[in-house]
Order: C-alpha cells, then structure tokens, then sequence
C-alpha cells in the first residue's frame, strides 16, 4: 500500500504529480471555460461576494496563505486568511456578502469545523475546500470544492497541501470568470499552465538527489530558517513546519522583507537558511529583492541554501547551495518550490531514526478543539 516507498510520506510525496492533475480534472468545459458543478452557491450570490474569508489549520492555513495572492490577483475581491481556531473568538466581520472558504484535508478538523458553523450562523455563505468525502465540514457547508489527492495517510500533510493550493486557484479563477473580472491573467492560460505542472513535479522529484544527500549531513542541526516572499512566504512557513513536524528541530519562516526588522540578528556563522526565490518575471522586482536578502545573510556567515528557477544565474555568487525547480509563472510557483522542502524534512528525520509517518505528539486529524 506503500507503492513500494519506505513510508507514506515518500509515496504521497510521490503521489503529487497525479494529485495536482486529478484536481484540475473536468474543471473546464470544450471551451475552455471553467465549470464547477460541485459549488451549488448560485452565480447570482458569487457575484454578490463583497470580501472572502479562509478558514483554515497548519498546512491548510498556509495552502490559504497562497490563495489570498492568487483569489485577490484574478478577482480583486478582499481575501483574508485567518486561523480556524482564532477566527471563533475574534468578533469577525462576517456577513451575507462574504463567503467563508474552509480548507481541510480531512474535513474533520473541529476548529475548522467551528469556524464554518459561526460563519453560517453569522449569515455567510460557506464553500469547503476537503480531501475526504462525506466527511462533516462539507456537510456543514453550503458548497465544496473537492481536492483529488486521494487519501493521505501520513500525519505531515504533502500532496493534499498541492492539491488545496491548485483548488484555490481553480476557485479564484472561476470566480473572475463568473464576475466577468479578469483583472489580471486569462483564465484560459492559467489552466492551460497548470496543466502542465504535474509533469514538471514529476521532473522535479527526478532531482533530489542533494536534497538527499544535504538531508543527510544535516542530521545535527539544530534550527534552520526559512525565507520567501509573496508566495513564497507560506512556502517558506510550510518549509519550517514541516521540519518541525517531522524533525523535531527548531525552524521559523519569515517574510523575507522582515529579516531586516528583526530576524536577521539571529543569523550567526553557519547557520542554515533556505531561501525560496520568486521567479525572475515576479512583479515590482521582488527576484531582485530576495537577491539582495541572500547577499546580507550570506556576509553575515549564514549557509544559504537557495531555492531557484532554472535559468536564475543571479543567486549564484551568494548561495551555498542552489536548488534548482522548472521555470512557471510566479504566481504557480508555491506548487514546485515546496517539493524539495518536503523532501529534505522527510530525510531529515530519516536521517535521525525518526518515525517519518507518525511523527510524535501528533494526530493526523485533530478533532478537538
Ligand atoms: O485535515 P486538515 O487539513 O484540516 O488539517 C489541518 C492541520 O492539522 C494539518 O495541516 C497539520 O498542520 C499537518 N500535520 C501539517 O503537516
């Protein structure tokens, strides 16, 4: 059942290309045009959609992160990402004019859950991004989206965190078609190149090989630092979980524009950073914004691993290391870069004789609150 990997996590890992395909599959029609037959929210009441609000846990929370960028780029709708557990207590501004998306894997996280129910009770609407059919916060919920990951066993969330990222976009490009507002991208060539990611995972995961290697030198370390910015920035905060979670060492993400109000006091002589890098096309000239970041860590004695798109020459002088991942559009590029972040964690607790599917402390669905 492990398709022949040691762990789970290996195979789910493995697994991404086809959860990525499967989730963009019969989303179009012969024309190319979005449908979503699963979102019985009337058109009428998505055109409406005044401010959207993502409920969400961890790794969810973060595919949520991603989905801001993208949902308010194509629609220009507000879009605030809040924590499940936080968004209960925090008197939220929620009414019929808001629709409330939820993002779980599991569909049974009860502070997802919670939060749906007192969205709906305050009148929005409420759309499920889940992995888990039939399971209670689609039921709770007027309208799903579901991920096609198929099941994910391992407690560290891999394939489902693609998969939610690529639903997000599925959603947010759905809804600018349906509002007659594309205000950035085509609709029709966002899906034409998220078609061809899955093949580009694929090439990806034939490249870790130092990933691997680097994983296992690294076994002693005791914190790592993560950088990205934009949407790198949840990449670079599902880097760190995910060597929380898996590793048990001590890893902080950060927007990369922060490191200078604070964070970059703690870089001292060897200290391992990744750095998740924005595509060289990114707007307002973020590439070369992160550039500069790696350059002021890398003097101050930082070990730079770099993560960067094929092609991006400009890293080469300050990084220790440089990863490579296939050339996409900034806006898709969370769904390559946090592969070889999975799989470094993934090593790195195989390197310390950790259990990589079951990690300590941890449930893989968490339903209480
Ligand atoms: O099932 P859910 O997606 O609602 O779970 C949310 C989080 O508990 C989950 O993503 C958790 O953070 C994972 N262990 C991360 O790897």
């Amino acid at each position: 059942e492990k398709g022949g990997y040691p762990t789970f996590m290996e195979k789910e890992i493995h697994d991404q290309p086809h959860a990525v395909a499967d989730t963009l599959l019969g989303r179009t029609d012969d024309a190319g045009r979005l449908v979503l037959d699963e979102v019985r929210i009337s058109e009428e009441q998505l055109r409406a959609v005044e401010r959207i609000t993502i409920v969400a846990c961890g790794t969810a929370a973060y595919a949520g992160m991603v989905a801001k960028y993208a949902i308010e780029h194509w629609t220009r709708i507000p879009v605030e990402v809040s924590l499940a557990h936080e968004f209960r207590y925090c008197d939220p501004i929620v009414d019929g004019t808001t629709l409330v998306v939820s993002i779980s894997q599991s569909g049974e996280t009860m502070d997802t859950l919670m939060a749906v129910k007192h969205a709906a009770e305050l009148g929005a609407m409420t759309l499920s991004i889940c992995n888990t059919h039939g399971s209670t916060i689609p039921r709770e919920s007027d309208a799903v989206l579901y991920t096609h990951a198929g099941p994910e066993i391992a407690v560290a969330s891999t394939k489902a965190f693609l998969a939610q990222i690529t639903a997000s976009y599925v959603l947010g490009l759905y809804l600018a078609q349906l509002r007659g507002e594309t205000y950035a991208d085509d609709a029709k060539s966002v899906m034409a190149e998220l078609q061809g990611i899955p093949d580009k995972i694929d090439e990806l995961l034939g490249r870790m090989d130092r990933v691997v290697e680097m994983a296992s030198f690294m076994a002693d370390t005791r914190s790592v630092l993560f950088l990205g910015r934009n949407v790198g920035y949840p990449v670079a905060m599902e880097g760190a979980l995910k060597l929380k979670e898996l590793a048990y060492i001590h890893a902080e993400g950060f927007a990369a524009g922060e490191l200078k109000h604070g964070p970059i006091a703690l870089i001292d002589a060897g200290q391992p950073v990744f750095i998740v890098v924005p595509s060289p096309e990114a707007p307002h000239e973020l590439h070369k914004k992160v550039v500069s970041n790696i350059q002021e860590i890398r003097a101050r004695g930082a070990r730079t691993i770099v993560i960067a798109h094929d092609g991006d020459d400009d890293v080469e002088p300050f990084a220790n290391e440089v990863i490579r991942i296939p050339n996409c559009s900034p806006m898709l590029a969370p769904l390559l870069a946090v592969v070889p972040l999975q799989v470094f964690a993934l090593h790195l607790s195989t390197a310390k004789g950790l259990d990589v599917d079951q990690p300590r402390n941890l449930a893989k669905s968490v339903t209480v609150e």
